[in-house]
């Protein structure tokens, strides 16, 4: 599996897919990283790591369509065969989503379907949940929406401001995200009346998978 990783900004989630493929773990290789940005921190990330980088900056195209499909003409010009977005602060077009149906996953961090869009730490705090979380999933053409194939729960502590739980729940992302791609990657996910199964048996170390950093 050859993955082209879509980011915005910092890029945390993508240097946890590079530590997961080049430490073996995930049996995937990125093969491109594309940023929106001009100054996203993750393209520093990915050129440390030798990984081909590539700016799409969406300011500079007249329709999401034609911005979609440069995204779409380099990732195939890269022989990229799937999409992680971490991070990837555009919305793709329906057309993006569904060519790339099942083979284009997303990360929020939140416990889909609560809280999906922007802002979701804040909401979370406000709405006084006691548990959140993060969500990797497959993309449908609706905004944070599709199957599931990995989830983290996290707690909400009595005095946690939005910068605390997001850094709280991050933590939590960096784990679930190499887990998804590598249950892929090893061809043990499939999607079955809009649903995740994972075959071969159990989920890896299925605790974990509730909140991982109380590990
Ligand atoms: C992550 O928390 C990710 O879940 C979120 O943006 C952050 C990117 O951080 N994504 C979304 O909110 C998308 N709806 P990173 O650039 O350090 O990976």
């Amino acid at each position: 599996m050859k993955i082209a990783v879509f980011i915005s900004g910092r890029g945390s989630n993508l240097q946890a897919l590079i530590e997961g493929c080049q430490s073996g773990e995930v049996p995937a290789e990125i093969g491109l990283v594309v940023s929106n940005r001009p100054g996203a921190q993750g393209l520093k990330r990915a050129a440390a790591a030798g990984i081909a980088t590539a700016v799409i900056d969406h300011t500079t195209y007249d329709s999401r369509e034609s911005f979609d499909a440069a995204l779409d003409a380099a990732t195939q010009r890269a022989g990229c065969d799937f999409i992680c977005l971490a991070g990837f602060m555009r919305i793709l077009t329906e057309d993006f989503v569904r060519s790339w149906r099942d083979r284009m996953l997303n990360i929020h961090p939140a416990l889909l379907p609560a809280f999906p869009g922007i802002n979701c730490h804040a909401r979370a705090i406000e709405m006084g949940v006691r548990i959140t979380g993060c969500t990797v999933h497959f993309c449908r053409p609706e905004l944070d929406n599709g199957p599931i194939v990995t989830q983290a729960a996290v707690p909400v502590l009595p005095d946690d401001t939005e910068e605390t739980l997001a850094a709280r729940i991050l933590e939590a992302e960096h784990v679930i995200y190499p887990m998804a791609v590598k249950l892929i990657a090893e061809g043990r996910v499939r999607v079955i009346n809009e649903k995740v199964r994972i075959m071969d048996g159990a989920y890896p170390e299925r605790e974990k998978l509730i909140s991982p950093v109380a590990g």
